[in-house]
């Protein structure tokens, strides 16, 4: 791991790097009194000197929960400003500024106003990978790992609005038995797997189990036999008896599977084209470079307006209440 930072030796725009990132970043740590949250799809360099590694409800459950004075957050933006939303009084840093998320710009706040306007008799569950404008317009907010478990909660005959992921809704809707009204909004990293390459590498690795964050397309999750959050898709890796996966999601969790089990192969699955889009450019815009400079300069920071930011609160805190 440390062959990376120790060769990120050079000149930015913003000054000379430290030979080693490591030990820099370690010390920026101490002295701001900082932890560092990482998600899953984070490059490796990254995951490895994070304090905590998780899928979005753990990593919403950690910042809830820190007693740093900084969040550093190596993630995308929604992810950070949740942690903001959290933490008004702390410093929350986002390596790059532009790590947005295609599923929350997928859902602009005006349209979505006039969504919700249009069924005014309807609860609005919003998946966490959306912006604080649609947040504050949410009634509870669930991530990949607790949406089966959130809507199965609310009454039957209570409507529901799901925002802004169709293919998430969709499976919500498969397990619960519960329509929901869905937001068309989809991921770009997980509308990009091919059902094709995937049956093709069945039948190349007879012996490997498919499996599929429920960000993926119907056509894909059908072939898998394990559906679920970042979290879970690495926990079944462990715990399974099969030696071989293709693993329908962002590849950068595919470092973890391999920490967590040395001796089983993952195999990622592949986008349609021969492209590397299955890795999300959001995600990849942070680099231990910029985690770095975010640290050493306490900036980009993540601000939010107070009233949106308390609006936007409630449906966190119902989400963490009911999924606890
Ligand atoms: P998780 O809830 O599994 O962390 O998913 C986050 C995400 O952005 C998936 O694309
Ligand atoms: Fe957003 Fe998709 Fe990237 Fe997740 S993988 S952060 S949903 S664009």
């Amino acid at each position: 791991m440390f062959t990376t930072a120790l060769s990120q030796r050079g000149k930015t725009e913003q000054g000379d790097l430290p030979l080693d990132l490591f030990t820099a970043i370690e010390t920026l740590k101490k002295e701001l009194n900082a932890v560092i949250l990482a998600h899953y799809y984070q490059e490796p360099d990254i995951q490895d000197i994070a304090d905590f590694i998780g899928d979005s409800l753990q990593l919403a459950k950690a910042a809830a929960n820190t007693n740093a004075d900084v969040i550093v957050f190596a993630g995308v933006h929604f992810m950070a400003e949740t942690a903001k939303i959290l933490n008004p009084d702390k410093m929350v840093l986002l390596p790059d500024l532009n790590a947005g998320c295609s599923l929350a710009d997928s859902c602009p706040p005006e349209a979505f106003a006039a969504f919700k306007a249009a069924h005014p008799d309807h609860l609005v569950v919003s998946y966490i990978n959306c912006s604080a404008d649609i947040k504050a317009m949410s009634d509870i907010i669930c991530t990949s790992s607790n949406a089966v478990k959130i809507v199965q909660q609310i009454p039957k005959d209570q409507p529901i609005i799901f925002a802004p992921d169709r293919n998430l809704g969709r499976y919500v809707m498969e397990k619960t038995g519960r329509h929901l009204v869905l937001w068309e909004g989809s991921c770009v990293v997980h509308e990009t797997f091919s059902e094709k390459k995937i049956v093709q590498l069945k039948i190349a690795h007879p012996q490997a189990e498919a499996i599929a964050h429920p960000e993926c397309e119907t056509s894909v999750l059908r072939h898998a036999s394990f559906i679920g959050s970042t979290a879970a898709l690495l926990k079944y890796c462990e715990q399974s008896s099969s030696q071989e996966f293709i693993v329908a999601t962002e590849p950068g969790i595919i470092h973890q599977m391999q920490k967590r089990a040395p001796h089983k192969r993952f195999i990622p699955a592949p986008p349609l084209n021969n492209c590397a889009c299955n890795e999300c450019p959001f995600m990849r815009l942070n680099t231990l470079e910029k985690l770095y400079w975010a640290m050493k300069n306490r900036a980009p920071e993540i601000t939010l307006p107070e009233n949106m930011r308390e609006a936007a609160l409630r449906p966190i805190q119902r989400m963490l209440e009911m999924s606890a």
